[in-house]
């Protein structure tokens, strides 16, 4: 068996990266496969550190650990270790030594997202004392024929004001302030029923991004009226149990994913 070394995954180019981070996710339970575009653009729009982030090299790299880093918060943006070498202890190496590097740099919490159904990740992430903070919803929704709700397109800064007022909990990593700020094409719009929503398209897609809403019926205006026009609307690791989940309940869309947010208190 070839010797382990970690390293940093900046020692390590783009594409040979995204490759690692494919490999990893080959047999992931939802599909997980990025290209080296929306590879990088995962890396900027999260502010995931390639120095802070380590690598398991044997005769070629095995497993990994991507660390996001956003002031005293830090987040882990993807791991994995390639199947072949799994229950080896290197996807553990991995994740400690990135958790080193950012502890070295005055992290306080490690924040991650996982799939219910990940029994080896949740494993691993309990092991490590993390410990379950609350569940996210990943949502995909067909909108309705039905003509829209009346709503106005508004700046994205009046948006994001106002659901700033109104949010009921923290927004996960990857729709908070500071990721929204490296996306482009947003847009913005209100509704009158009291909720407001800042969104972007991709492709025939309405991706949400963060939304606001006084209750659930304001929600499901809000969502309608940002998926009009679009053959679908995705909006990731919505709280359950907020306005937004119960809203998406109601109007049939679909759960994609159950994720469980977990935090390690450094
Ligand atoms: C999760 C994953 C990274 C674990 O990597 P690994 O290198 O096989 O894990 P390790 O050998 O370092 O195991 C460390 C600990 O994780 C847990 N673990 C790993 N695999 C497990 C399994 N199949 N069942 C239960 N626990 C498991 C155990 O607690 C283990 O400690 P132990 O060996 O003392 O029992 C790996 O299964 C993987 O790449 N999965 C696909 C991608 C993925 O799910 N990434 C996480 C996304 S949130």
């Amino acid at each position: 068996m070839p010797e382990a070394r970690v390293t940093s995954a900046d020692s390590l180019s783009l594409p040979e990266l995204a490759a690692l981070f494919n490999e990893g996710f080959s047999d992931y339970l939802v599909p997980m496969r990025l290209s080296e575009d929306h590879f990088a653009d995962h890396v900027r729009n999260n502010d995931i550190d390639l120095s802070c982030s380590q690598v398991v090299v044997e005769d070629e790299p095995v497993a990994f650990a991507l660390v996001a880093l956003r002031g005293e918060d830090a987040w882990i943006g993807g791991m994995g270790t390639v199947p072949a070498q799994r229950r080896r202890g290197l996807g553990e190496r991995a994740l400690v030594a990135s958790m080193e590097e950012t502890s070295d740099r005055g992290t306080s919490s490690v924040w991650l997202e996982v799939i219910d159904r990940n029994e080896p990740a949740i494993g691993l992430y309990e092991k490590l004392g993390f410990e379950l903070l609350r569940d996210l919803i990943v949502w995909s929704l067909v909108p309705p024929d039905d003509p829209p709700p009346p709503s106005q397109e508004v700046e994205v800064e009046q948006a994001r004001l106002w659901i700033a007022e109104h949010r009921q909990s923290r927004e996960p990593w990857q729709r908070t302030d500071a990721a929204l700020r490296h996306m482009h094409g947003l847009r913005a719009l209100t509704v009158e029923s009291g909720a407001a929503v800042i969104y972007r398209s991709a492709g025939d897609t309405t991706i949400a991004l963060q939304i606001g809403a006084t209750d659930e019926e304001a929600a499901a205006d809000a969502l309608l009226a940002a998926a009009s026009g679009a053959s679908a609307l995705r909006l990731s690791n919505a709280p359950a149990g907020e306005p937004a989940s119960r809203a998406l309940e109601r109007l049939g869309a679909e759960q994609v994913a159950w994720q469980h947010e977990m935090r390690l208190a450094l």
